[in-house]
Formats: C-alpha cells, sequence, structure tokens
C-alpha cells in the first residue's frame, strides 16, 4: 500500500529518499516517485514499476536538500506515470505526497475545474496540491489548513513549497505518519521502516496533526493551529533483521525463524508457580479481567481467522462467550458496544484502516479495547487502552506467516489469563503453559519435514482448485491455508467446515479438485476421517495433515502431513505451519514472486 518519504536537511536528498523508498517496497505498490527542490525549482519523476525502475530514470546530478518521495498503489486512476506521486499544483509551486482517499474528491475535482484549473491526472491527491496553491492565506500551514479543511476522507501528506525551500508541512488524519530526528536532518515517512537507517528518535503524528519541519526544528499543531508540543521518543528496532538472510525469500525466512521468536515472545510471560500468563501491557487487574462477560476479537484477513482460533481458546480456557468478526464489517453495522465486554484488535501492523476505525468505533461508544499488535508504536497500539506486544519482529513477506503464529500465542495467553481469574484450574493453567514452552521444538520438528512437504505442494500447485477442510477448532485453520495458499499461489482455494461438504460442496469433488483436510487428533477424529472417505470415494485426491496418533491407514490414496500433538486448545497453532510451507513450495514450483503477491500490499492503510 502507499508509502512515504520525505527529508530536509544537509544532505542530498535523493538518496536518502531512494533508500526509504525501498525500505517501502515490501508493503506492495504499483508506481513510484520523487520530488527534489533543486536550484532550478522542484523537479518531480515518476515511474510506474519498481523504485530500481525509478533511480534508473533519474539524472546523474540530481541534487537538492529538501524533498518527498512515494510508492503508489493505485486508488483513484490506473497505475500509470501521470497518476503516480508527487503532484503539483499548476504553477509548479506546491508539490504533495499523500496516503489515503479524499472522500468527497470527484465534488472538489468539478468545483476547482469550474474555475479552470486543468488536471494533469485522475489522483485525489491532485485536488490537494490545486487547494493548497489557489489559497490566499498568509502562510503555507494555513493554506495548508485551509485545503484540508474542504476535504473529506482520510490523509496523510507531506507539502513541499518552493516559496519555503527549508520545510515540509506534513498532516495527519486516519493514515499513519511519522518524524525521525536527526542530527540538523529531518526524515518523515508513513512507517518506521523507512526511518530505522537513520534515527530511533522519532514523533509520531496524532489524527488531526500538523507539523512544520526544517532541518533543525519542528512544530506540532492542531487543526485549530494550537502547539501540540510534542516531544520525541525512542524507538528499539533491529535493522538487522529486516534482512532475507540467505533465504531465497523472506517468507521461508519468517516460516523457518518461528522456533526463536516463539521462544523470544514467551520469554518472562510465563508464570509456572500460578499456572498463568504475565502479560503487564493488558493495563487490566484481576478484579477487571473478572469483570468481562464476551469477548469480541476485530481484525482482517489473516488476522481475523487467527482471531477465530483465539475465540476458541478462549471460550475452551476461561469459558467467556468469544468470537470474531472482519473489522472491515464491524464498524458499518452500527455495532452495539457493551461496557462487560472485552473488545481485542489483532494486526501485525498495527496499521489496518479497517481494524483502528472499528477501534475507533469502539472506543467512541465506551467500549475497551486491547490490542494484539506487532508493530511498537502502530496506531492500534497506541490507540487501544492495554494490549499485548507480538514480539514477531519485522515481518515484510506480505503473506503473513510468523505474526500470525505469534497471534495465536497471544491469544493463548489472554484465554489463560482470562481463564485462571475464573474457573481454570491450577494444574490446567500449568499444563497449557507446558505446551506453550513445547511449541518452538514441535515447530522445529515440523520444519524438518519440508521435503515431504514440498512434494505434496508441487503436486497441489498443479491444480486450478482447492478445497481445505476443518472442522471446530480446526475449521480456522483451514481458512488460514486457503487464504495463503490463493494468496502467493494464486489457485483458486476455498475453505468449509469439513461438515458441510455434504451440503452442498461435494458437487465438485471430482479427481482434478484436491482437498486438503485439517485432521487433529481429538473428538471429532472420527467424523472427519469419514468426512476424507466421502472425498475419496468420489475419486477427489486429499492431503490429511494430522497427527502421528490419528490412524489413517484406510485412507488408501490420500497424502498425509503430520505434525506433533500438543494441547487440544493449542493444536490449531501447529496445524497451521506445515500449511504455510505448503503455500510457499507451491509458489515456489509456479515461480512466482512470492514476497510480493500481486495485487496485495502488506499495510492496507485505506478502506
Ligand atoms: C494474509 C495477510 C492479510 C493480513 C490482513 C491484516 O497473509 O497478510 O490478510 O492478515 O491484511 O493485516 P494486519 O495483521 O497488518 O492488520
Amino acid at each position: 500500500m502507499c508509502g512515504i518519504v520525505g527529508y530536509v536537511g544537509g544532505r542530498n536528498a535523493v538518496p536518502v529518499l531512494l533508500e526509504g523508498l525501498s525500505r517501502l517496497e515490501y508493503r506492495g505498490y504499483d508506481s513510484a516517485g520523487v520530488a527534489v527542490l533543486t536550484s532550478a525549482g522542484t523537479q518531480v519523476f515518476r515511474k510506474v514499476g519498481r523504485v530500481r525502475d525509478l533511480e534508473a530514470a533519474l539524472p546523474r546530478r540530481l541534487t537538492g536538500k529538501t524533498g518527498i518521495g512515494h510508492t503508489r498503489w493505485a486508488t483513484h486512476g490506473p497505475a500509470t506515470e501521470a497518476n503516480a506521486h508527487p503532484q503539483t499544483s499548476e504553477d509548479g509551486r506546491i508539490t504533495v505526497v499523500h496516503n489515503g482517499i479524499i472522500d468527497n474528491a470527484a465534488a472538489l475535482r468539478d468545483r476547482l475545474a469550474a474555475q479552470g484549473v486543468s488536471f494533469t491526472s485522475e489522483t485525489d491527491t491532485e485536488i490537494i496540491a490545486h487547494l493548497i496553491a489557489r489559497s490566499a492565506a498568509p502562510t503555507l500551514e494555513a493554506a495548508v489548513l485551509e485545503a484540508l479543511s474542504k476535504i473529506n476522507g482520510t490523509y496523510a501528506i507531506l507539502v513541499m513549497d518552493t516559496g519555503h525551500p527549508d520545510r515540509l508541512v506534513a498532516a495527519r488524519n486516519g493514515s499513519p505518519l511519522i518524524l525521525g530526528i536527526g542530527d540538523r536532518e529531518m526524515f518523515l515517512a508513513s512507517d518506521l521502516s523507512a526511518l530505522v537507517r537513520h534515527t530511533t528518535s522519532v514523533v509520531h503524528l496524532d489524527d488531526g496533526e500538523l507539523a512544520t519541519v526544517t532541518a533543525s526544528q519542528f512544530r506540532t499543531f492542531s487543526r485549530e493551529e494550537d502547539d501540540t508540543g510534542k516531544s520525541p521518543t525512542s524507538i528499539d528496532l533491529d535493522v538487522l533483521d529486516a534482512d532475507t538472510d540467505g533465504h531465497q525469500h523472506y517468507m521461508h525466512k519468517e516460516i523457518l525463524e518461528q522456533p526463536s521468536s516463539i521462544e523470544r515472545m514467551l520469554r518472562g510471560r510465563l508464570d509456572d508457580r500460578f499456572g498463568t500468563a504475565r502479560l503487564d501491557g493488558l493495563n487490566l487487574g484481576p478484579r477487571e479481567l473478572r469483570g468481562f462477560r464476551r469477548v469480541k476479537i476485530l481484525g482482517c484477513g489473516s488476522a481475523y481467522y487467527v482471531g477465530q482460533m483465539g475465540a476458541a481458546m478462549i471460550e475452551e480456557l476461561a469459558r467467556i462467550p468469544a468470537d470474531a468478526e472482519a473489522a472491515s464489517e464491524f464498524r458499518y453495522r452500527n455495532p452495539i458496544i457493551e461496557p462487560d465486554t472485552l473488545y481485542v484488535a489483532v494486526s501485525q501492523s498495527g496499521e489496518t484502516a479497517d481494524t483502528a476505525f472499528a477501534v475507533r468505533e469502539v472506543k467512541r461508544k465506551g467500549g475497551q479495547v486491547i490490542g494484539l499488535v506487532n508493530v511498537v508504536g502502530s496506531t492500534i497500539a497506541r490507540e487501544s487502552d492495554g494490549g499485548v506486544y507480538l514480539h514477531a519482529g519485522p515481518e515484510i513477506a506480505v503473506a503473513s506467516t510468523k505474526a500470525l503464529t505469534h497471534m495465536a500465542i497471544g491469544f493463548a495467553m489472554l484465554a489463560l489469563t482470562l481463564g485462571r481469574v475464573r474457573d481454570l484450574s491450577i494444574a490446567d493453567g500449568q499444563r497449557i503453559i507446558a505446551g506453550l514452552r513445547s511449541l518452538p521444538a514441535q515447530i522445529e520438528e515440523i520444519i524438518s519435514n519440508e521435503d515431504a512437504i514440498l512434494k505434496v505442494a508441487h503436486n497441489l500447485a498443479e491444480s486450478p482448485s482447492l478445497f481445505f477442510i476443518g472442522r471446530v477448532r480446526a475449521f480456522p485453520v483451514a481458512r488460514e491455508g486457503a487464504q495463503k495458499f490463493k494468496e502467493v499461489s494464486y489457485r483458486h482455494a476455498e475453505a468449509y467446515q469439513a461438515s458441510e461438504l455434504k451440503h452442498g460442496p461435494l458437487a465438485l469433488i471430482c479427481a482434478d479438485l484436491p482437498t486438503v483436510a485439517i485432521l487433529p487428533d481429538d473428538e471429532l477424529t472420527d467424523r472427519n476421517l469419514a468426512a476424507v472417505q466421502q472425498i475419496l470415494a468420489r475419486s477427489g485426491p486429499v492431503v490429511i495433515v494430522t497427527h502421528q496418533s490419528v490412524d489413517t491407514g484406510e485412507m488408501t490414496g490420500a497424502q498425509v502431513i503430520t505434525v506433533p500433538r500438543n494441547e487440544r486448545e493449542l493444536d490449531p497453532i501447529l496445524l497451521t505451519v506445515p500449511l504455510q510451507l505448503l503455500a510457499y513450495h507451491a509458489a515456489l514450483a509456479l515461480g512466482h514472486d512470492i514476497d510480493k503477491p500481486r495485487n496485495l500490499a502488506k499495510s492496507v492503510t485505506v478502506e
């Protein structure tokens, strides 16, 4: 999804902007551009394709000490050079980069066109440049404020003005924007990853906040022009982690590093003596935890599916009604917010617009929200009342793997905490703790079977369409398995409850449609095996992902992948791991751009 970088300082802005843009590449984009204030005025360069294509198109001697850059993920108008950012006013004075969507773009465009403005792009961003340039306000800041007062929608913008070459003006509403403080130089970016090479001292702008930034100082202020007096905070990011470390793809690296990242996540958070978890960031005492009568989990895509795993864990361990809902739908159905419900927002990036808006809707109606978030200091982390950081480390591949496993573990720890202030016995709490501690070694064991999983993946990659089936605890696993497979292999993959097969989908079963059956050793094993028999009887190829203890001897023709057994509540975590490898190796066999699947973005900052 769109990315923003900006620089003001003593160095040449061009390499700083390009480096920042390449750090934002993982978010997904289709075009890129930079604008630099040079002695000959503002020079703008835009290119469809990769940042390296943009770099190749830049004049060798392009220099300037103030500049802005952008990676665009098309919303208003297709991916063309004209629609890429930065966008400029007619007189070339004002240049803007923008993340987000202007809802009243069509009306503003008509109004400006009626005033004689001729547009060079189909973007909503160009409107902002024209509005600022046409303002009669006495200062750049006032002109930006006047323009923003006419805009409805979400934005993070950087504004460059040839009349004020020493500064950038930044504004945020609904899309992240962070200021990095250097030594007589300042950096701006929509994502911390574009700042970490330069500084660990940052200021997160809040919604409705603006900033004027020069090489040596910054001022943050509100839409009413009152100083908001923000001071910098320190971030702790391991830049070296954001490297493929010899793996062919980030996705592979991220799947394989799960044993060590999980060990790190669990460190200091499990209390053996009392059989509970220590989640200090929740900011909730035992009495408050006991007071919740429901848990509502909100997330999008894979985070939503892991939320369903989490809801099952909470119901099983804490015996509180819990469910998960797609955050993208939740806020549009005028949800009833109850004071004794604990709302949990789950997000790797912490910037997913649909989830962030759902958090705001809950808070607006007085609800209590905690975040299960990976990126420290992200919007959802900051706007939640408390939370659990996932500590998965940077996740670069667009298809999420390790962060999802960490989310599931975060839910297990939350379920344990909620359970132990209710009826979960100390022995059961200790049983879950032992299970959590076994996860790293057990995931290692699954990964050691990668060669066998790879062969199965190659067979599956040949089919244009697949089913993933599971029941109850295993159904979210099937959903996530199908999601991962379709994201990176571009094969049609659909998840069903195994119990629902006979109510419709069985009509599609034939020799060309393989089914991946998630079949844990639990109270439903026999019923699941019966469903697999029905598929085999109709010549449907089957891959069974199961435990060693399940007798699959009679499933003639089925391929079997086994995972070690853990506690039944935690088994979904282990069952997910081979599905990550299946998706990865299918995509590899098909020769796809695995870390940047087509049409997808790492952090979906627009609705
Ligand atoms: C799947 C995937 C997406 C994300 C979803 C939410 O591999 O990556 O479905 O899970 O866009 O993203 P976060 O977790 O950043 O809120």
